[in-house]
Parts: C-alpha cells; structure tokens; sequence
C-alpha cells in the first residue's frame, strides 16, 4: 500500500516537471534572427503617440532627415562617411532602392490621362506621397544603426530634391558638387557604370553630366528656406576642417567627434559602416587626401577640351574655369555661406 503511494507521488511529480518544462520552454523568446539593432518605421511609428515630434522616436513628416547626394563621383561617399563620424549622425551605405522609387513617383503622375485615372481610384497624390514617405523612412530606419539624427546617400536622390522638401518638410540636403571633368574622368578610368552614359566617350559624358548637375543645382538653390547646401568637393578635400563646421553649422550638430579622421571610425559601433561591394569603399577607407584633385588632366581629348565651355556649360556656372587644365581649386566656388542653425534634432 505505502509503496502503491509511493509511485502515485512520483508520477505526479514526473507529470509536474514535464508540463513545467514544455510550459517554460514555450515561454522562452526566441533570440531574433535578423541583425538586431535594425528596427522598423512602422515600429517607430505606431509607438510613437506619447512623444514629442522633436524626438528621435518619432518619424514622419516632420523628421529632419539628412540627404547627401550629387552626380557620382562627385565625393559623396567621402561626406556621408564624414557626417557618419559625428555620434549624432547615421547615413550607412546606398540603398539603391531610394532613387529607383523617386524616379518612378515622378512618373506617376506626369501624365494627364493617367493622373485622371489615379484620381478615379482614389489614389490621390496625397495617398501617394504617404506611400511614398513611409517606404522612405522604413528603408532609412531599417537598414542602418539607429540614431539621433537620420542621413541617406543616393547620389541621384537629389534629382527628387524638390518632392523630398515637399514630403519632409524639415529635411535638409546637402549637394555634392565636383569639376565635371575630374568625375567625368573618374567616371571612366574607373569603369563606373552609370545609365545612359558611354563609357568611352568623355564628350558625350560631360554633356550629360552637366545637364544632370544643372537639374539637382536648380533644385538646390531653390530648395525652401535655405535648406540645401552645395559643398564642392575640392574644398572639401582642401579644407575638410572648415568645411565640415560650414556643413555642421548648416545642420545645427556642432561639437562633431573626430569630423576629419572618419577612417578611424569605420566599422566600429556608432562610427562609419561601409559596404564591400561600394566602389568608392577602397578610396574612403583612406584619410581624407587630395590625390584626385588633378588626374583627369592629360586625359581628356584636346578637341573637347576646347570647346569645354559649350561641352558642359555647368562648370563655369559653378565656378570652374573651363580653359584652365587644371583650374586653381584653392580658389572657393560661389556659394555664400549657409545659414547656421541652433537645434542638431
Ligand atoms: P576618384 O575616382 O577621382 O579618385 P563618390 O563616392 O561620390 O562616387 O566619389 C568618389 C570619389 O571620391 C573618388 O574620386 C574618390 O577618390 C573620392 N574620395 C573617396 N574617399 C576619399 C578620401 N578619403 N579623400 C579624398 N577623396 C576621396
């Protein structure tokens, strides 16, 4: 009898142990799969409602994004890797994705026929623009590190500046200005392909970059409250210094942490994160130097170079002497100086 109880008792306590087990096993949470320090809009968003606009948590229209962008080739990688320095900042690699969607809003609503029949579904630019905004922002916040201050670098996001300004208000832009035969020249001996330019033909690509940087320029300067920066980025390289206070200012973010020694910065935590597959990664890992300023010189066929004036009419609006091989880039280009703001977030 007392043995019969014996096994009794042991076989609840067995039972017990078991459901305690599979209970507790369920309840642990599983380690997450995917790179933990990203995190979504949506997440951001929705568990937003208790906090301030101005608070890094909340993103929306009113966030104070950062665009860096420009013709490539132009140094922006350089920028968003020395704004990426900063601990405030983060701009992390090209999506790639972000240009592509902005060049097909803009085609969207460009025809008539085609705005009636959006309209008639109810898809409004309105509804668009939502859209439009929220993929933005989740790209952004999702494939980086989180941070106080939000920066992207599309090169050709620009070429959206002013439907940027219109869907984040508070954004600023900087834009990436470069002697277009140095990029143009960096273009091709470097094989960097970029749609609808010929590779072999430094005519062809200078007329195309200066149509290109006229667009995104025009944009620039028109961009509502001061809100775009031209940087030009042979200053840049020359007077990194004064330059990132200049872009610091403009931003609000002063007190950066080492803004010119970004490559002591790459691949640590809050620092700069750089893509393997990027072409300009192999340059940005170097401190910032001025070896690149001049070596398209002797590399542009001389029958361009005289009619250089007519090839890209953007270099003398920007303040490059296009009879000069090379012009004097000690000299600063035509921007006046920004507006500073007092507020980094
Ligand atoms: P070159 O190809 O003429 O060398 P982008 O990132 O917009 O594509 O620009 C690439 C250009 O930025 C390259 O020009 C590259 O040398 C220059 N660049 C990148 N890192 C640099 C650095 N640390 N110092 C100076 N220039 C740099």
């Amino acid at each position: 009898m007392r043995g019969q109880k014996i096994s009794v008792l042991l076989g609840c306590v067995l039972l017990c142990s078991a459901s305690l087990l599979y209970l507790g096993l369920n309840g642990i949470d599983c380690p997450p799969t995917g790179p933990d320090h990203r995190h979504t809009w949506a997440e951001a968003h929705l568990g937003s409602n208790n906090q301030s606009q101005a608070s890094p948590g909340y993103y929306g229209e009113e966030t104070p994004l950062i665009f860096i962008g420009g013709f490539p080739r132009s140094g922006t990688t350089l920028m968003r890797a020395m704004l990426d320095a900063h601990n405030a900042v983060r701009c992390g690699e090209e999506t790639r994705v972000i240009p592509r969607l902005l060049a097909m809003r803009a085609t969207w609503s460009r025809s008539a026929r085609e705005r009636v029949r959006l309209d008639e579904a109810g898809v409004t630019d309105q509804v668009l623009d939502s859209a439009v905004r929220a993929f933005l922002l989740e790209v952004i916040i999702g494939h980086g590190e989180p941070a106080a201050r939000l920066c992207n670098k599309d090169p050709f996001a620009l070429k959206s500046l002013s439907y940027l300004s219109r869907i984040f208000p508070r954004a600023k832009f900087v834009l990436m200005l470069r002697d277009g035969r140095a990029t143009v020249h960096s273009m091709i001996s470097r094989k960097v392909t970029i749609s609808g330019f010929d590779l072999t033909n430094y005519r062809d690509s200078l007329t195309k970059w200066s149509r290109a940087v006229e667009g995104m320029y025009s944009q620039c300067l028109g961009a509502p409250h001061g809100s775009c920066l031209p940087v030009r980025y042979e200053q840049l390289v020359l007077h990194p210094e004064k330059e990132m206070r200049k872009l610091l200012g403009f931003l609000g973010c002063n007190g950066t942490r080492l803004c010119c020694h970004h490559e002591e910065l790459i691949g640590k935590a809050g620092g700069v994160s750089l893509s393997k597959v990027e072409r300009s990664t192999d340059q940005v890992m170097n401190p910032v130097n001025t070896d690149a300023l001049s070596k398209w010189v002797g590399n542009i066929p001389s029958d361009v170079l005289h009619e250089m004036d007519d090839v890209a009419p953007m270099l003398a609006r920007l303040g490059y002497d296009p009879r000069a091989n090379p012009p004097n880039y000690a000299r600063p280009g035509p921007h006046p100086n920004p507006p500073t703001t007092t507020h980094c977030f």
